[in-house]
């Protein structure tokens, strides 16, 4: 089970606590005033709904006890439902299916999609492999879904893709635990590891995502909620 350890090792970003502060709090659908019309979701075990044990049906999270409150494993790793489940849950939308999910893809994906793979990394497979680092899960990383995200909105989006996807929320991440996971399970040093991380590319990334969130904010957001 060490796998399944170090997959599912959870790592609580800020930007939960933030999102999650008025989902906790009294009011369950405290996030329907933002308006949101889909999620994405990209990310890794903390966020997966059904991408991994699509990819390799033998994966734990394909069995009990996960799932079990669910009455069925989903390939969530979790017994019941996860963070992105309840925010969808406070927007008042579905919840975001997964992208390998053909059943998904055939109803359209109303509500958005999700797009996050337990075990994936933030740098690419190859990446790490050039550093001997050997991804042992899932070959999925930062970079290959958000080419799923590109080619399913070049397959969904008419003409104008920006204003279609602008009342939607876009969850990047939780994502890059499990680089350091494999790193030290494949015995690297911390120097090792701050060598790997690409600045310039990372910081690409990022600010890659900061332009699909701001461009796709069409409402201010405070701790206390949408306004
Ligand atoms: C990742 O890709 C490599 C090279 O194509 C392959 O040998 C390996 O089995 C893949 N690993 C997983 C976990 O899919
Ligand atoms: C999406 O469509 C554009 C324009 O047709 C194309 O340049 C791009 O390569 C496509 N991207 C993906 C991921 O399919
Ligand atoms: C890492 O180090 C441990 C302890 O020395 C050793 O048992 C293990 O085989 C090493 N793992 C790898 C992937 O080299």
């Amino acid at each position: 089970m060490a796998t399944s350890n170090v997959v599912c090792a959870l790592v609580l970003s800020s930007l939960f606590h933030f999102l999650l502060a008025p989902v906790l709090s009294r009011d369950v659908h405290a996030l329907e005033k933002c308006g949101f019309k889909a999620i994405y979701q990209l990310g890794d075990s903390i966020a997966d709904t059904g991408n991994l044990i699509r990819e390799n049906p033998l994966s734990p999270y394909a069995s009990f006890p996960y799932g079990l409150k669910l009455s069925k494993p989903t390939g969530r790793c979790s017994n019941g439902l996860l963070m992105i489940d309840y925010i969808a849950r406070s927007a008042k939308l579905p919840y975001p299916g997964a992208y390998l999910n053909s059943a998904r893809k055939f109803s359209g994906g109303r509500g958005g999609v999700n797009f996050a793979v337990a075990g994936s990394t933030a740098l690419p497979a190859e990446a790490l492999s050039s550093k001997n680092i050997v991804n042992i899960v899932t070959n999925e990383s930062l970079s290959s879904q958000l080419e799923w995200m590109f080619s399913y909105f070049n397959t969904t989006c008419s003409e104008d893709c920006a204003q279609e996807i602008k009342s939607s929320l876009f969850m990047v991440g939780e994502i890059g635990g499990n680089d350091y996971n494999y790193a030290f399970l494949f015995n690297k040093t911390t120097e090792e590891l701050n060598a790997l991380v690409p600045e310039k590319r990372m910081k690409k990334k990022i600010e890659f995502a900061e332009v699909i969130v701001f461009d796709s904010e069409s409402h201010s957001y405070t701790e206390g909620g949408c306004n």
